[in-house]
Order: C-alpha cells, then structure tokens, then sequence
C-alpha cells in the first residue's frame, strides 16, 4: 500500500513537532508538582476526607509560596507573627499564587485565536520556530526567578509559556496532521496528546521534593520548561515544510517526507491538493462563523473541544489528591503519579488502536465509560460510612483517567484539522483551540466554588454533561479514518448543500470555488 510508508523524515518532523506539545504537558504538570500535600491521615480510619482540602484557602503553602511569603513579607516562621496577620499575609500569598496558576491559560487563550494568522503568515515549520523565542523567554523568566521579584516573574514568565502553549497546541497537530500519511493520521495526531501526558509525567517526577520540587531548586524546575525549545528550534531546520502551504514545493515536500520512495499514488493526491489548494480561498474566523458550509463541521469541532474540558477530566487531576488521602493513602503525592503514569499508559494504547478501531467509536467507548465512572464516584463520596467505598472512589478515578486517554482526550486535537481542508483549517483550528482554552479556564475557576455549592455531588455535574455530549457524538460525529480532507470536507458540503434552497446552494459553491463534488 502506497499510504503505509513512513520515512525517517516524517518520524523526525512528527517528533520534532511534539516536543512542542511536550511543553505544554510540563507546564500543566509542573505548577501542581512542588505543591506540598501534608495530607494527616484522618484520625478516624476510612473517615472520609474534606473533599476541598486541597483546594481550600487554608491549605498549608507550597515551597513556591513560601518564597513568594518571604519576597513580599520578609519572613518564613508563622511563629513569629500574630495570626491574625498571618491570615492576611496567607491571604495575599494565595492570591498571587493563584494569578501564577492561572494566567497560564489566559495566555492560552488569548494565543490560540492567533494561531491561523501565524501559520498562515510564517507558515506551518517557521511558525513553529518563531513562537520558541515566547518558551525561551517565559522560561528564562521564571528560572531567574529567584534573582528578582519572584513573584512578578514567575506571574510574567507564565504568562508568556501560556502564550507559547497556546499557539503550539494549534500549530503542531495542524502540521502532523498535514505531513502524515492518510492510514496513520490518526496515531501521529495522537502522539500530540502522548507527548502531552509524558510532560505531565516527567514533571511530576522530577518535582517530587528530593528531587526539584524543593525550596532552593523551584526555579530550575519551572525554567526547565525552556529546555526542549532549545532542541526543536535545531531540529525544526531539518524539517520540511507542510505540503499545503506551498505548493511550487509541494513534490519536494511530499518527497522528502515519504522517503524518496514511488510516489505516483501521492503525485495523484498531490495534484489534487493543489487544484483544491488554487481554488480554495482562505477563510477567516468570522466567514467560518457565518459559512452554513462550515456550520456543521464547526459545532462538531467546537463539541468535541467542549467535551474534552468539560469532561472534568482536570478537576479531577485537582480531587485526586484529596480523595485518595481519603483511603487512608499517606504520601497521596505518589499516588496521583500513579494517575499521570495510567494516563500515560492508555494514551499509548490510543496511539495504537485510533486507527483502527477509529475514532467516533473510542471517542463514544470513552465517554459513555467515563459517564458511568462519575456516577461511581459519586456513590463511593457520598457512602463514606461504608469503608471500601473509598477505594471504589479510586478505582473509578484510574477508569476515568483511562478512558479519557483512549479518545476524548487525543482526538479532539487532530479531529479539528481533519474535519477542514486547507482553505477554513487555519481559523478552525484557532476558533476550537479556544474554546479549549476558554473553558479549562473557567473549569479552572469555578470547579472550587461548584464543589464547595455541591460537595461530593459534584460529579453528577459532570456525569450529565459526558451522557449530553456521548449522544451528540453518537447522533453528529463522523468517522474520518481512512479518508482524505478532501473526502472528509465533500462529504460535509453534499450533506448541506442539498439542505439548501438553489439560490443559497449556488452562493456557496461560488464561496467554494465551485467544487464539483460541492
Ligand atoms: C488534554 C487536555 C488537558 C489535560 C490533558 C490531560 O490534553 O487538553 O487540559 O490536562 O489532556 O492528559
């Protein structure tokens, strides 16, 4: 088969691509690594945990707080203080570290809506290249930290990774999704999750306190971050540029990635792409907003997005903690490991399976699995009386994990370039990229307040929320293994075009350039 060939080329672009993606995994894991959790085991055996613990204010403070404590107040020993200003002092402590968390996705937020108008203006690889100057300047930041203001620095340097994190999240599964032959679409763009999940992974390791995460090494530990830009700026000049985007080099390209080998199916395919390529216009967020063409695709995109965040999959990441103190579990820290080497685990079983198995089937398999999971967890938090009902809790947390992992966590990130061709690929991937964003954030602020409105019932929030979007999939998403853009997009254009009156059809096809197929 012409579509089984994998070149050393394209192996090296992918992975050169998704050190970008590894640093967005880091930075989501390594702002909960140096946070220390002196959970004391309940005196009571099995007595259930409060479940805020480790969300609430009065949670004792992280190694990084404690600098931030010394910085602004010039003193580390409570004791020596009376507590009423110590409350006060916890207080602003809190709130900076809070803005330190948060302005991470901010920064995402803002940066993702960007990434059509830099891909399209530097393109695909100096894209990617341009944006690591934003990685090495946040890192630099934050490693320095303890040279100036830390708290401002660490706050500034976040922000700027977010910013980085934000445009890599679009531009690298736009890129493997472009360079990746069609029967492997699906693993390479799963390798941008995996690499996701190895950051999370590698810097909750080496943020265990006898290692980075303690009072002296924080800094290194958050500048770290930087390491891999360094790396993927050397090797992004050995990669070849997208097919797409320019096609006088389009042979080269395809070539090179494709190992040189007889490229006559893809000299068809590539003949076809630069048809589509002239015709198609580039499409902006707000043409892709107002297109019927586009609308079914888009709320698609965006409810994939959506349900990747609001799956609750990292308020979880936040409970796990709490809940598996609750067990009885003394040193909770390993444990939520435990969590990141699983998700791991199952992300690489995804990267083996979507293809195959493909991907509306392990999307469905995964929310309908962790649909029943947070109905599980509810039960095992609210019968704490009963005592293995907490170690149900933790077994359905480790499902939940997993069945995110073996599809609504990965697919979303490579669905949204699969579900457009070139010309509207760009603003969707921003306008998804987003919402992703958009609501992290704001599962981010509000999953303490809901929690502390709703306690263990929290998760039924959750539950209702993965049942509406495990229909939606079952009822809206198609399945694209397999086929090209183009088929993918032609099947989306026959399907509305013949919903339409003839003076709107006819509207649309001039949009389009006339496609035959439209
Ligand atoms: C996905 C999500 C991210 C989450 C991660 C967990 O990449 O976008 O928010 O933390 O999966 O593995």
């Amino acid at each position: 088969l012409q579509e089984d060939r994998i070149s050393g080329t394209l192996i090296l672009a992918v992975l050169t691509a998704v050190l970008g993606s590894f640093q967005y995994g880091y930075s989501i894991g390594v702002i909960n690594a140096p946070q220390k959790h002196p959970w004391v085991a309940p005196t009571e055996p099995n007595k259930a945990a409060p479940l805020n613990y480790t969300l609430s204010g009065d949670a004792p403070l992280n190694v990084i707080e404690a600098h931030y404590r010394l910085v602004l107040h010039g003193f580390q020993n409570e004791s020596l203080v009376s507590s009423e200003s110590t409350v006060s002092v916890h207080q602003s402590v809190t709130m900076y570290w809070s803005l330190s968390v948060s302005v991470f996705s901010i920064g995402g937020m803002f940066s993702s809506f960007l990434v059509g108008w830099v891909a399209e203006t530097l393109g695909r690889v100096k894209g990617m290249l341009a944006i690591n100057i934003l990685a090495i300047f946040g890192s630099l930041l934050m490693g320095l930290a303890k040279f100036g203001p830390a708290h401002i620095m660490v706050i500034a340097g976040r922000t700027v990774l977010g910013l980085y994190c934000g445009l890599s999240s679009g531009l690298v599964p736009m890129y493997v999704g472009e360079i990746s032959p069609t029967a492997y679409r699906g693993a390479f763009g799963t390798l941008h999750q995996l690499a996701i999940v190895t950051g999370i992974l590698i810097s909750q390791v080496i943020g265990l306190d006898f290692l980075l995460g303690n009072e002296s090494l924080w800094p290194i530990l958050l500048g770290l971050s930087g390491a891999p830009a360094i790396l993927q700026i050397v090797l992004l000049l050995l990669c070849p540029e997208s097919p797409v985007i320019s096609t006088s080099n389009l042979g080269r390209s395809k070539k090179k990635l494709r190992g040189g080998q007889d490229i006559t199916q893809d000299l068809a395919e590539m003949n076809n792409e630069k048809e589509e390529a002239k015709k198609q216009k580039k499409v902006s967020v707000g043409q892709l907003i107002i297109r019927p063409t586009y609308r079914q695709p888009l709320i698609v995109a965006l409810m994939l997005h959506l349900s990747q965040q609001l799956s609750g999959i990292n308020a979880i990441f936040y409970y796990s903690t709490g809940i598996f103190a609750s067990a009885g579990v003394r040193q909770p820290v390993y444990t939520t490991i435990g969590v990141g080497a699983i998700n791991w685990i199952f992300t690489l079983i995804s990267v083996l399976l979507v293809d195959r198995a493909g991907r509306r089937r392990l999307i469905l398999i995964g929310l309908v699995g962790m649909c029943l999971c947070a109905v599980v967890m509810t039960v095992g938090l609210t019968l704490t009386t009963l005592p293995w009902m907490s170690y149900l809790s933790i077994a359905a947390i480790f499902l939940f994990v997993s069945l995110f992992e073996i599809g609504p966590g990965p697919i979303p990130w490579f669905f949204v370039a699969e579900l457009f061709n070139q010309g509207p690929r760009p603003a969707a991937i921003a306008l998804a990229g987003f919402c992703n964003w958009a609501s992290n954030f704001l599962i981010g602020l509000c999953f303490p307040h809901i929690e502390a409105l709703c306690g263990s019932y929290v998760f039924v929030i959750f539950a209702v929320l993965l049942f509406f979007f495990a229909l939606f999939t079952y009822c809206k998403v198609p399945e694209t293994k397999g086929k090209s853009f183009e088929e993918i997009a032609a099947e989306f254009r026959k399907k509305k075009l013949t919903k339409l009156s003839g003076a709107q059809a006819v509207t649309e096809m001039e949009h389009l350039g006339g496609s035959s197929d439209a």
